[in-house]
């Protein structure tokens, strides 16, 4: 107590401090009020700073953004980039609504251009998204914002696109050099031909790397770092994203190399550290492969194969793989329209560029035929959005800058070519090659479907069928990652050894803490059963249990990434001797409440009815405020299978917290929790292990104890002696009174777990009388067998089950 108190002190001397800081930064400014050289705005949260800069090898200043609040000096916005100040200082100013940069002569440098007004109530405020806005004081839209005229890179929030509304593109531009923030070669901006599609260019006009365009459901690869959003409708079009974690920094930058760079701030090692580049590869620079190729990945080597239909413009044979044709193919026979002509699917590719093209809003059978009648079409592929609806793209002429996507991108692209050369049934022999390239293609593309995924730290999107059909993206994990973040599984990382697995407590580089399961080899199952399971966990969301972030599969390696809890596992606080004391009353009832809601959610209000079987206090996690979250549920469903509400002969479980008919006949139900949250609940209340529990008297364990002092009518005697401050009496006699019905021998005879909240909730319930729980044992000193309500079992009558005490 005494500890806290002063913590608090601490921490309101500390914030008055920070208070002190902000008060004497300004975030603002205004016509009376202009901003000298050598003065800065912070924003008002401190994440950003406004002032002016000059670069190493120069005299000349600029205007600039950068974060203020890590040690790496980061310009994020220049205002003044092909103007810098020369000479003496000069000023920020807001003149007649213009925000402009003056030299010492008074001289206008640089306008915000915004207008022509003579209001004295317009300021100029740095936001905390690093957005400097220009508006009247008292109203919340902008005049002028930084975030409309982006520099070299995107922030969260910003977006990169159009404004249709009023005719304005953003786009960003590199820096000529590192030291020179003036115009660079490399840009990158959204066309907005058909769809959009992002591209990166050089000199303005040359693609060097063209996004993926978004036809049909316009969603943006997820990833674990930030959200990328893509808009398309009538108003506007752009690319933006924004962090998963408010406090994760990341920026967006067209590097004056030429490449597209994200980064993310390491808070451990002080730097930004690069996550991707794009392009990132050989298949990423635009149209390498020329026209009428696809470019494919085999064995990590990178090569153009012709379109089906095509053959090399330099007449090698198109059987080759390992080569690239710069020079692209072309049509073995052009179409004449008159012979028999069909389409192949191309699966899983990155469409071709939009040069010819026409969007057609109609069947897809009408696509086929429109395209059939026009000679010169060459493809089709359907699309469907908001803003086209369902329709189709017809491509004229040649296909340039295709790829296969392994992971995402479900579009398929249909190429016209001949029937012969649908499914050919000439030239057997010819095809005995193929088969044998073919083959080995597609295992060299399975193999390459973790790596390619891993390269980008992108998610995968897996398709899971229960009752209706949707899509949903779990962040997967890089092994490597996940090595590094824990030390290379260290024995000094490891916080626990679940029902399947070690856990691994690691940081990834942003700095999050996780807590990574390692699945071990006899918990193995089938990679797509994996996968569907992992799934279903991951929708499972509820305040009381622990969070899945993710999942690593990588070969034959299965992991489960959670986020980490703080405070640990419940059991060292109860049955700690040290910490026991920490937990008051208000704690450990609002723990029993918080894990009767988590189990409620698994029993009721998910939509698959999960039995965790392994309920105990070793998995229940405390968070930083010591709110309970219920841990490893969801794995006895994966490990399950099939034999779910049956009989199984294998039990997987904790001694101690067992239900007798699981224990003794392998039977579960939702009852089998019930019983366990039960011992649980008297655990909590007596701060003493049923496993353990030992008492001078008798031989019970811990429920037969409570058994016995409820029918003696002093069940008060059970409450945890450490529990130092006063309680509500009655509450706990319920609390005990809920837990021993829970612990019923009949599964028949136990609460539900929503009649368990319902009990512990009101304070008018009637509770039944409990009647002489199940499972309660005694023990015989010489530990060769065991006396189970009455009946007596050898130590190896119970030796099949699997029993995993800690
Ligand atoms: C401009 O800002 C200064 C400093 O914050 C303040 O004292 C002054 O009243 C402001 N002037 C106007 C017109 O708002
Ligand atoms: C710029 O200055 C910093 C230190 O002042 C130095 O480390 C860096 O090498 C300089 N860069 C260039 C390009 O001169
Ligand atoms: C510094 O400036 C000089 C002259 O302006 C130029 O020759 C030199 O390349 C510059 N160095 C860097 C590192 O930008
Ligand atoms: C302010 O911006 C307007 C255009 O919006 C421009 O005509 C005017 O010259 C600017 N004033 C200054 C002082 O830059
Ligand atoms: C700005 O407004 C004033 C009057 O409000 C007008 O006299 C002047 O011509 C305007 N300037 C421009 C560039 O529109
Ligand atoms: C690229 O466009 C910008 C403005 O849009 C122009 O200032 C610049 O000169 C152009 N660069 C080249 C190499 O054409
Ligand atoms: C551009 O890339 C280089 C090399 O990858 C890196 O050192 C530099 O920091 C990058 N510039 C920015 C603005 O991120
Ligand atoms: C960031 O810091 C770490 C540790 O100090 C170092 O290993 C790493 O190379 C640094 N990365 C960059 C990009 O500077
Ligand atoms: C069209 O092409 C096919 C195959 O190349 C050929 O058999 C047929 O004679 C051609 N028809 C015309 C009218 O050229
Ligand atoms: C085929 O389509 C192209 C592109 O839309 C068009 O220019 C051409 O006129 C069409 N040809 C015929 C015969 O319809």
């Amino acid at each position: 107590m005494r500890f806290l108190r002063s913590s608090t002190l601490l921490w309101s001397f500390l914030a008055s401090l920070l208070l002190l800081e902000f008060c004497a930064s300004m975030d603002s400014l205004n016509q009376s009020r202009p901003m000298s050289e050598g003065d800065t705005l912070i924003s008002a949260g401190g994440k950003f700073q406004l002032g002016f800069f000059s670069t190493n090898n120069s005299s000349n200043r600029y205007l600039g953004i950068w974060f203020h609040n890590i040690p790496a000096s980061t310009i994020v916005w220049v205002a003044n980039r092909d103007k810098p100040l020369g000479g003496s200082p000069g000023s920020l100013k807001i003149e007649q609504g213009n925000l402009t940069i003056e030299d010492s002569s008074g001289e206008a440098v640089w306008s915000s251009n915004s207008g022509n007004l003579s209001s004295s109530s317009i300021i100029a405020t740095l936001l905390d998204s690093g957005n400097l806005v220009l508006k009247y004081d008292n109203s919340e839209s902008y005049l002028w914002q930084s975030f409309d005229h982006p520099t070299d890179m995107l922030l969260a929030e910003m977006k990169l696109g159009w404004d249709f509304k009023v005719g304005l593109e953003r786009h960003i531009r590199s820096w000529t050099s590192m030291e020179d923030p003036s115009p660079g070669r490399f840009s990158y901006r959204m066309d907005i031909r058909g769809f959009p599609q992002i591209r990166l260019f050089e000199s303005n006009t040359t693609s060097r790397y063209r996004s993926i365009p978004h036809f049909g459901s316009i969603q943006a690869t997820n990833n674990l770092v930030f959200i990328p959003t893509l808009v398309y409708d009538s108003q506007e079009a752009y690319y933006s994203y924004v962090p998963h974690d408010q406090n994760t920094l990341t920026r967006f930058v067209m590097n004056y190399t030429g490449k597209l760079q994200r980064y993310m701030w390491n808070n451990q090692a002080l730097n930004w550290t690069l996550l991707y580049e794009l392009p990132s590869d050989s298949c990423d620079e635009y149209a390498k492969c020329g026209p009428n190729a696809v470019c494919v990945t085999v064995n990590s080597l990178q090569s153009c194969k012709c379109l089906t239909g095509y053959v090399p413009k330099s007449g090698q044979d198109s059987d080759t793989l390992n080569l690239w044709y710069s020079g692209g193919c072309t049509r073995k026979n052009p179409f004449n329209c008159s012979g028999p002509e069909g389409f192949k699917r191309v699966k899983k590719v990155k469409l071709p560029d939009l040069l010819q093209f026409e969007m057609i809003n109609s069947l897809i059978q009408e696509c086929e035929q429109m395209c059939l009648r026009n000679c010169t079409c060459t493809a089709y592929a359907s699309t469907s959005d908001s803003r086209g609806g369902r329709g189709c793209v017809l491509w004229f002429g040649d296909l340039l800058d295709i790829r296969e996507i392994n992971d995402y991108g479900n579009e398929d692209l249909f190429i016209r070519v001949m029937a012969s050369e649908i499914e050919g049934n000439s030239k057997r022999r010819k095809w005995v090659l193929a088969v044998a390239v073919v083959l080995s293609v597609a295992s060299a593309m399975f193999c390459l479907w973790a790596f390619w995924r891993r390269r980008k730290g992108e998610g995968v999107r897996f398709n899971v069928h229960a009752g209706e059909q949707e899509n949903f993206e779990l962040p997967t994990f890089d092994v490597v990652m996940i090595s590094q973040a824990t030390n290379n599984f260290s024995h000094y990382n490891k916080i626990g050894e679940g029902g399947f697995g070690p856990v691994y407590k690691g940081q990834l580089p942003n700095g999050q803490e996780i807590a990574a399961k390692r699945l071990s080899e006899t918990s193995r199952q089938g990679l797509n059963e994996f996968k569907n399971e992992v799934m279903l966990i991951a929708k499972l969301q509820h305040r009381n249990l622990v969070k899945l972030l993710g999942c690593c599969i990588e070969g034959e390696e299965r992991m489960l990434v959670y986020e980490y809890m703080p405070n640990g596992s419940l059991d060292t606080f109860i049955f700690g001797t040290k910490r026991g004391s920490c937990l008051a009353w208000r704690r450990r009832l609002n723990i029993i409440v918080g894990i009767a809601r988590g189990l409620l959610y698994l029993h009721r209000d998910s939509r698959l009815t999960i039995i965790h079987r392994d309920l105990k206090a070793s998995n229940m996690l405390l968070d930083s405020e010591m709110n309970p979250k219920i841990s490893d549920f969801g794995m006895a469903r994966t490990f399950a299978g099939d034999q779910l509400l049956e009989k199984t002969k294998r039990i997987v479980g904790t001694y101690g917290y067992m239900s007798p008919e699981y224990a003794v006949d392998g039977l579960f139900s939702v009852k089998s929790d019930v019983f366990s949250f039960g011992v649980l609940l008297l655990e909590i209340v007596s701060g003493k292990r049923n496993r353990e529990f030992h008492h001078t008297d008798n031989h019970f364990n811990l429920l037969g104890h409570a058994w016995k002092l409820w029918i003696e009518g002093k069940a008060h005697e059970l409450i945890d002696a450490r529990m130092e401050d006063s309680f509500p009496f009655s509450e706990v006699m319920r609390c005990i009174q809920v837990g021993l019905l829970c612990v019923q021998k009949r599964p028949e005879d136990r609460p539900t777990m929503s009649s368990v909240l319902l009990m512990l909730d009101s304070v008018s319930a009637t509770l039944l009388q409990p009647q002489e729980p199940g499972f309660y044992m005694e023990r015989f000193p010489n530990g060769n067998s065991i006396v189970i309500n009455g009946r007596e079992y050898g130590s190896n009558e119970i030796s099949e089950t699997q029993l995993q005490g800690r």
